[in-house]
């Protein structure tokens, strides 16, 4: 994949994003293609502390927006615009999509208040190819209750929560459909994989 390719995943919790990072990182070493993979909220220490404190304290929606995108402006400056200009492609466990379904979707705060930020924060910066894991909150609840003893504030939603989240996102591809990979994630782990692995060879034949 030259030059380098910002790949992002996405997806309501229990969706599998997770469970497919160690997959992708395979096909990527493969390849022989440089990565960093990262994710947010997080992917600096700064980054990290925000984390912890955006996963756990209660707060006003627009004060989460607002410590997201702190969190994100510290990880493009520090992480992945570096990585790119390095020719590193970067593999993100989320990015400002994320944003635009839970603070924009979630919490009710609106895309173009996200927009906004995203504008600030990294105009002229999307990711070259997003997975966006779309399954039905019921079931993504379940994973997480099969598979998280302690569930963060997010997790600890209700599923009218995750509903906006998932139309939210779903707003995003329609609205930038070239970037989006939209995996149906209720199907087996092993079809979403092999679907996955479509959109990195086509990724790559496109920017070959
Ligand atoms: N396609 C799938 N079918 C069934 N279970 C899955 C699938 N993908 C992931 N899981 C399971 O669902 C749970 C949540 O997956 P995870 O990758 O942690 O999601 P995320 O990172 O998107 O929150 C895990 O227990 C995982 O094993
Ligand atoms: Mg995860």
């Amino acid at each position: 994949m030259t030059p380098a390719a910002f790949i992002t995943l996405e997806g309501i919790d229990g969706a599998g994003k997770t469970s497919h990072l160690e997959r992708i990182r395979g096909w990527l070493t493969t390849q022989g293609i440089a990565f960093v993979q990262t994710r947010e909220p997080g992917g600096t220490p700064l980054g990290e502390t925000l984390r912890q404190l955006v996963l756990s304290q209660p707060m006003a929606p627009q004060t989460e927006a607002l410590l997201m995108f702190a969190a994100r402006s510290e990880h493009v400056t520090q992480v992945i615009a570096p990585a790119l200009a390095a020719g590193k492609t970067v593999l993100s466990d989320r990015f400002s999509d994320a944003s635009a379904a839970y603070q924009g979707g979630g919490r009710e705060l609106g895309l173009t208040r996200i927009a906004e930020l995203e504008a600030w924060t990294h105009a002229g910066l999307q990711p070259d190819l997003t997975l966006l894991f779309d399954l039905d909150p019921v079931i993504a609840a379940q994973r997480v209750a099969q598979g998280r003893s302690v569930q963060d504030r997010f997790e600890q939603e209700q599923l009218a929560f995750f509903e906006r989240v998932r139309a939210a996102y779903l707003a995003r591809v329609a609205a930038q459909p070239e970037r989006f990979c939209v995996l149906d994630a209720a199907r087996s782990i092993e079809h979403v994989g092999a679907q996955i692995i479509l959109a990195l060879q086509a990724l790559q034949a496109r920017r070959s």
